[in-house]
């Protein structure tokens, strides 16, 4: 667990199918985004924090342990619609593509943002706080729309995605793969910018699609998303022909 600021704590990466970044804030109520392995360990540290209130998913590829960590602490389960095959039983369910403040605490504000996935979201708290998805990465200090080949509703919808966030006053992203990025405002939002700008003229590879889709396909069987799979099967039965 590393303390990410004072009351913002990183809970470390975890590389099985469904798992992610996962970060917990304590706030008025206390938030988990993505959840970690509920090990002994982890569980009593949690305990000591005050406990889970809310769990947050960003979206249907990291799921992971989340019903088993909002059971242990009776925690309410957030999720879109968009995605909810991945999470059926979320207690409170995102509507529709605007902004939406969370558990009435202005702090915790939901931004859909859709291209990743379809109900992908990220979470903004205390207005300068991102926990940013999978619609970008962070490598290094260098911020990075999600790649193409690794993007499952549409590039297009994504990219757009990120170019909105230069509307926001940013200090910090914290993406479901890569380090967590703190920066002057002004800073993150021109990286941001950068970033678009690549990912606009960025191709597509298709052998490195096809390895993702592969990939994708089995972690999808793992959490047993079976429209997922089908809908990635006739994508890659798709890019093969092309490529053949
Ligand atoms: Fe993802």
């Amino acid at each position: 667990m590393k303390k990410i600021a004072d009351n913002i704590y990183h809970f470390g990466y975890i590389q099985e199918a469904g798992g992610a970044n996962s970060y917990f804030v304590k706030g008025r109520a206390n938030w988990l985004i993505n959840s970690p392995k509920p090990t002994a360990q982890l569980l009593t540290q949690l305990k000591e924090l005050g406990g889970v209130d809310y769990i947050f998913g960003t979206h249907r590829d990291v799921v992971l342990h989340v019903d088993a960590m909002a059971k242990h602490f009776n925690a309410k389960r957030i999720f879109h619609e968009l995605d909810i095959d991945a999470m059926p039983d979320a207690e409170i369910v995102l509507v529709g593509d605007q902004e939406q403040t969370l558990a009435d605490d202005e702090q915790f504000l939901a931004i859909p943002a859709a291209g990743h996935t379809e109900g992908h979201c990220m979470l903004l708290y205390a207005g300068q706080f991102l926990f940013i998805g999978d619609g970008v990465l962070v490598s290094g200090d260098k911020i990075i729309v999600g790649p193409a080949e690794w993007t499952w509703q549409s590039v297009e919808l994504n990219i757009e995605s990120v170019r909105r966030l230069t509307s926001l006053t940013l200090s910090c992203i914290l993406p479901d793969h890569g380090q967590c990025l703190q920066l002057e405002p002004e800073e993150m939002r021109k990286r941001i910018l950068t970033a678009v700008e690549e990912a606009r003229s960025a191709s597509v590879d298709p052998a490195e699609r096809v390895e993702a889709l592969n990939i994708y396909i089995d972690e999808m069987r793992a959490l047993g998303q079976t429209a997922q799979v089908n809908k990635m099967l006739l994508e890659l039965n798709k890019v093969v022909a092309h490529k053949a």
